[in-house]
């Protein structure tokens, strides 16, 4: 029977772009699962759109002089386009944001005064630094003082990074905004706190518990430890973009934006049932209790997925459907390092363009998935799930059978007549890979998903290689047989376009467009029976239905998949490295406390010449320069051995501060110092003034 299903996925920041890592996590599963049940039959539902408040988002736009719808437009239509271009499918994706949504901000309150109005929400004041520069209340994490515990200087309010403790940022010594590099004071503030530990007592200790077994470990394990340390949680924020907190005397207060986005997904869902005209369906789905929902997510929102949003939908006390599960998966890093725009370690925009389709790229991030543990996009593991799996598997599969049709069999696709015990078993073996198949979907595992298709792939191929067709067409006495096999293998085409849907949407698409099946209907239950219409089939695309590319010698031709070569993966690696070094090097040293034009005007630094250079006999870092400074002729100590060889230092132009006082170092005076500075890879650099300038000139 047909069930009620609702799945989303975590809503991204609209303040950057997603890159694989989120979508490996949390929306390529999503997708992938959706489609599953769709051709299950089932009456799915699948939300998704923007999280387009808090607290790095306001002050981002602010950073940029933009008004907040603005800011959040720019990256809604980003991410909506990555997500689109990877086939993502929702039914829709809109935001939190009151311009794009209009049934949010009421539905957030309506949550907020529900839970306050059942006694789950605990009102208290307390102070919290406030800047009188900018008017506004500050953020723990942007306070920066002295550290009570360690005495590290740059510690944030909320956790200091020198000695890992969490802070209370009221007791940090000497602190400053760092927004405005403003001394903040203490001022009072009255903010809303979730009462969780209340409701883990009452209920959703023994709700985790009875679901808790059909969930996957990972994340099992992490509600477990949250369940015993839940605390209150402040649920408003003194901000000026945000939901409002609908409470008297809450003025110039929001809600939290963790507060405000589970609650997306509610509101999202209701934009789209009454733009489409059914309003009814909104409430089919939220509030049946038999409506199964799904949190698909990274396991940095655990917290707020499996503990948080279903204390906030159960203590509102609305028949609020409650979810069924969250596969939350784990980190996706990129070849052994986290995925880091900032730091060159990404995969640029268009690498993949011309090389890898979408399908491609579904299929290989599908076999990648972070599932039970962290797990790592490399291009070497593309390329083998690319070339290995798609192409000398599915691909070359698909492309025998079609192209034998048209060879031998003037593309009609033969009746389906006289099965032997071979091609019983055939189906017999596809129908098991089938159940297999269902199976892992239905306990999110996608990788092994992945491999119950490509089990039927190699099951496909060995029955072609065994019953020879190539051999078989030759004869008239095995003609009639040679058409059997051949349709069998049409039907095994059939079998891996059925599977192939929800990861390969497109390529499934293909698939039974080359058999003639384009206009029907999907379903699981149809692999491994033989063929409801046992006929013969004409009309068919066959090798034609099967994307187009352009080959070595510029002929056009057409493949399942093309395979990705050895040079392509060579040229993407030293992509990523060169980016990185690019983008790499010690980061800038801050600027030094300020001084005086006196200070500065008392360093005497003069342009001279290297007069000759020799190795310190004590000392394997320095080298011992006479220096022409014009004046007099110095002997200095240089630190410099590491990046230059005496013999080429004769003759180079230097700048000296030549009224620091003399130091002996390993027992030769250094009278003065040379200025250097250093190269991008650590090791020092003089620094040369222009050529034209004599010796002797001071330096101001
Ligand atoms: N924006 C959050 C993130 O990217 C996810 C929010 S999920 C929601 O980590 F449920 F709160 F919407
Ligand atoms: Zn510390």
């Amino acid at each position: 029977m047909a069930k009620r299903v609702l799945v989303t996925s975590a809503l991204p920041y609209a303040n950057g772009p997603i890159h694989f890592g989120h979508i490996v996590g949390a929306y390529l599963p999503a997708d992938i699962y959706v489609r599953y049940r769709r051709m299950l039959g089932d009456d799915v539902h699948y939300v998704c759109g923007t999280d387009e408040h808090g607290v790095a988002i306001t002050l981002k736009a602010e950073q940029q002089g933009q008004d907040y719808a603005s800011y959040v437009d720019h990256w809604h239509g980003v991410i909506a386009k990555t997500l689109a271009d990877v086939d993502i499918e929702f039914d829709v994706f809109t935001g939190t944001a009151a311009h794009r949504n209009p049934f949010h901000a009421e539905l957030a309150q309506q949550f907020f005064q529900d839970l306050h109005g059942n006694g789950y929400l605990v009102e208290r004041s307390e102070e919290q630094f406030f800047s009188e520069k900018t008017q506004r209340f500050l953020p723990d994490r942007y306070v920066q003082g002295t550290c009570y515990h360690c005495g590290y200087e740059k510690a944030r309010g909320d956790e200091c990074p020198n000695c890992g403790k969490y802070l209370d940022a009221k007791q940090l010594k000497s602190p400053t905004s760092t927004i405005d590099g403003s001394t903040p004071t203490l001022v009072e503030t009255k903010h809303w706190y979730l009462d969780l530990a209340k409701v883990r007592d009452e209920w959703l200790g023994d709700w985790f518990e009875g679901k808790a077994g059909d969930w996957k470990p990972n994340v099992q394990n992490f509600v477990r430890s949250d369940l015993k340390e839940l605390r209150e949680r402040p649920i408003t924020r003194d901000l000026p973009w945000g939901v409002p907190v609908p409470v008297d005397g809450a003025e110039g207060k929001v809600l939290y934006v963790w507060f405000d986005a589970p609650i997306g997904y509610i509101s999202i869902s209701r934009q789209h049932w009454e733009d489409q005209g059914q309003p009814e369906r909104f409430e089919e789905f939220w509030k049946s209790a038999d409506t199964e929902l799904y949190h698909f997510i990274g396991k940095d929102n655990i917290t707020f997925h499996a503990v948080v949003f279903p204390s906030i939908l159960w203590g509102a006390k609305r028949d609020w459907i409650l979810p069924t599960n969250v596969p939350a998966n784990e980190f996706f890093n990129l070849e052994g390092k986290k995925f880091n725009t900032s730091a060159g370690w990404y995969i640029p925009e268009g690498a993949l363009d011309g090389t890898v389709s979408p399908d491609a790229l579904r299929y290989a991030l599908c076999t990648m998935m972070p599932e039970t543990a962290d797990s790592e996009w490399t291009w070497s593991e593309l390329q083998s799930r690319i070339n290995d799996d798609l192409a000398d598997n599915l691909g070359n599969f698909a492309s025998r059978t079609l192209r034998f049709l048209e060879k031998f069999f003037d593309g009609v696709i033969p009746a389906w007549s006289e099965p032997n015990e071979a091609d019983e078993a055939l189906l017999a073996a596809a129908k098991a890979h089938a159940d297999e198949f269902r199976a892992h979907l239905d306990k999110f595992q996608f990788r092994k998903a992945c491999q119950a298709l490509m089990a039927l792939g190699n099951t496909a191929n060995k029955y072609y290689d065994t019953e020879q067709p190539w051999v078989t067409v030759k004869d008239d006495a095995t003609r009639p047989r040679c058409g059997q096999v051949i349709r069998a293998c049409v039907e095994m085409i059939d079998a891996l376009s059925i599977l192939a849907t929800p990861i390969m949407p497109r390529v499934a698409d293909n698939l039974r467009y080359a058999i003639g099946r384009g206009d029907q209907a999907v379903s699981l239950e149809t692999v491994g029976a033989p063929p409801s219409d046992a006929g013969e089939i004409t009309g068919a695309q066959l090798a034609s239905a099967l994307p187009t590319f352009i080959d070595a010698k510029g002929n056009k031709k057409t493949a399942l998949f093309t395979k990705v070569t050895d040079d392509y993966i060579a040229a993407q690696r030293a992509q990523l490295e060169e980016m990185a070094a690019a983008s790499e090097g010690p980061q800038p040293d801050p600027i030094a406390d300020g001084i005086e034009f006196d200070q500065f005007a008392a360093v005497d630094i003069r342009v001279g010449t290297v007069q000759t250079a020799k190795k310190h006999p004590k000392a394997d870092r320095l080298l011992v320069l006479e220096v022409d400074i014009g004046v007099e002729v110095r002997t200095i100590c240089a630190g410099i051995a590491e990046a230059y060889a005496p013999d080429e230092l004769t003759g180079k132009r230097v700048l000296v501060v030549a009224n620091l006082g003399a130091r002996k170092l390993r027992g030769i005076e250094s009278q003065g110092m040379v200025l250097a500075t250093d190269g991008a890879d650590g090791k020092p650099r003089i620094v040369e003034p222009n050529a034209d300038v004599p010796n002797g000139t001071r330096m101001k």
